[in-house]
């Protein structure tokens, strides 16, 4: 079985998102690039994660329908079977004007009018459709949008089968009731993504630096239960708030049964001292903690602060050893603060396998994807105008 994905704007991350999950769920899948953006996983049958709605790096994912040589007719003959009114949209990976989508829908619409077939199609900006276009259409449930991808020397005819739902993406970043622009907050693609680095199916997931509860809130919506702590009394009330209001706005693709409900306990307790407060079982932690407030120290106050944080994390890293149990994961941010002398790390690194915890190395380590690891080899995100770079470690508990 083949799937296509076409992912963001982070790449190793998407990647690593998806042979996680399909490591969490015994599957075999190997992969390629077809596109610095597109990817295809070739392998076991049943990967039901492989969808957008489960995942938080894939912009879409896209069935592989044939190989073709004829891709207009090949399009046209999809199209015919289908009924009623006709939307589509071509979407093209290949350098050839001549399947450019400008060139080829109004020659497919021509012929279909021929056929007495009303239709209408969505043409993109360039050469790929974007997904807001796509949802804010009725062409998932008409036409479909087809993808024209190179392999070798032939041409893949595909078909999206998910898009992300930019539009409750954006609404859980921008529109929660409680927002912390200033102690900062994950975008939830990146907190989904963590949560599938986890390595498990289902159980429960705590955040024991929760802030406004973004991890917690895509764990639930992937029908996790969790626990969301944090020491502030302010984050505690934060995280409540958007945890009651995700509950009035649970997106139709949501993984949740919806009767399942989502399932938070929130609690106000340091980090370093959690352990005392958790009275059931915990299944990974996933975490983004305070990062530090480098700004406007010098380098050398950078190193001191810097070392700070990585008590703050090695005291809390311990104290999570006593109700984790061996093998559970810790998915968590670090920062890397960027300076004119270089990147500066949290000197945490060393002390891994002291603190009870070995580092698994993300599963795209061998892709040739260097250049968007840490200097540790580790998960990067982070922007070119951003000061703090968040590096994504993931521990397992020895
Ligand atoms: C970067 S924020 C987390 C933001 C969160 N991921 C979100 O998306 O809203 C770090 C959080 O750690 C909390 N914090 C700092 N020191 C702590 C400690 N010792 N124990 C527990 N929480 C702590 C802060 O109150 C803050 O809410």
């Amino acid at each position: 079985m083949k799937y296509i994905v076409q992912v963001g704007r982070e790449p190793a991350l998407a990647v690593s998102e998806i042979l996680t999950l399909a490591n969490t769920y015994n599957k075999q899948l190997s992969m390629s690039w077809i596109h610095d953006s597109l990817v295809c996983f070739e392998g076991d049958d049943g990967c039901d994660f492989m969808t957008t709605d489960r995942l938080g790096g894939a912009l879409k994912v896209i069935e592989p329908l044939e190989y073709v040589d004829d891709v207009k007719a090949a399009i046209l003959e999809y199209l015919l079977q289908t009924d009623g009114k006709i939307t589509f949209g071509i979407s093209s990976w290949v350098d050839d004007d001549a399947l450019a989508p400008q060139h080829l829908s109004p020659a497919i619409k021509t012929v279909l009018r021929d056929h007495d077939r009303s239709a209408r199609f969505l043409l993109p900006k360039k050469k790929q459709l974007d997904a807001a276009a796509i949802i804010h259409s009725d062409i998932l449930k008409s036409g479909g949008e087809f993808h024209i991808i190179p392999e070798g020397n032939r041409v893949l005819l595909g078909r999206l089968t998910s898009v992300h739902d930019i539009d409750a993406w954006s609404k859980r970043d921008f529109e929660k009731p409680a927002r912390d622009a200033k102690r900062g907050m994950l975008p939830p693609k990146l907190a989904r993504t963590m949560v599938n680095l986890s390595g498990i199916s289902s159980g429960t997931i705590l955040d024991p630096f929760c802030g406004t509860g973004t991890i917690s809130m895509e764990a639930a919506l992937l029908g996790f239960s969790g626990i969301a702590s944090d020491a502030d009394p302010e984050a505690i009330e934060a995280t409540k708030k958007n945890i009651d209001w995700l509950k009035t706005v649970i997106p139709a693709t949501a993984v949740i049964p919806a009767k399942a409900g989502i399932h938070i306990n929130i609690l106000q307790s340091d980090a370093r001292d959690v352990a005392r407060r958790i009275k059931k079982d915990v299944h990974a932690i996933v975490t983004e903690p305070f990062l530090g407030n480098p700004k406007k120290l010098t380098h050398e106050q950078r190193e001191e602060h810097a070392q700070g944080i990585a008590d703050l994390y090695s005291d809390a890293l311990k104290n999570w050893t006593k109700f984790l149990e061996n093998g559970s994961r810790v998915v968590m941010v670090i920062p890397l603060y960027k300076t004119k002398k270089g990147l500066v790390a949290i000197p945490i690194h060393d002390k891994i396998s002291k603190l009870g915890y070995e580092v698994i190395d993300p599963p795209i380590k061998t892709l040739s994807l260097d250049d968007q690891l840490s200097p540790a080899g580790n998960l990067l995100y982070g922007r070119d105008d951003q000061r703090v770079l968040r590096e994504i470690i993931i521990l397992k508990k020895t």
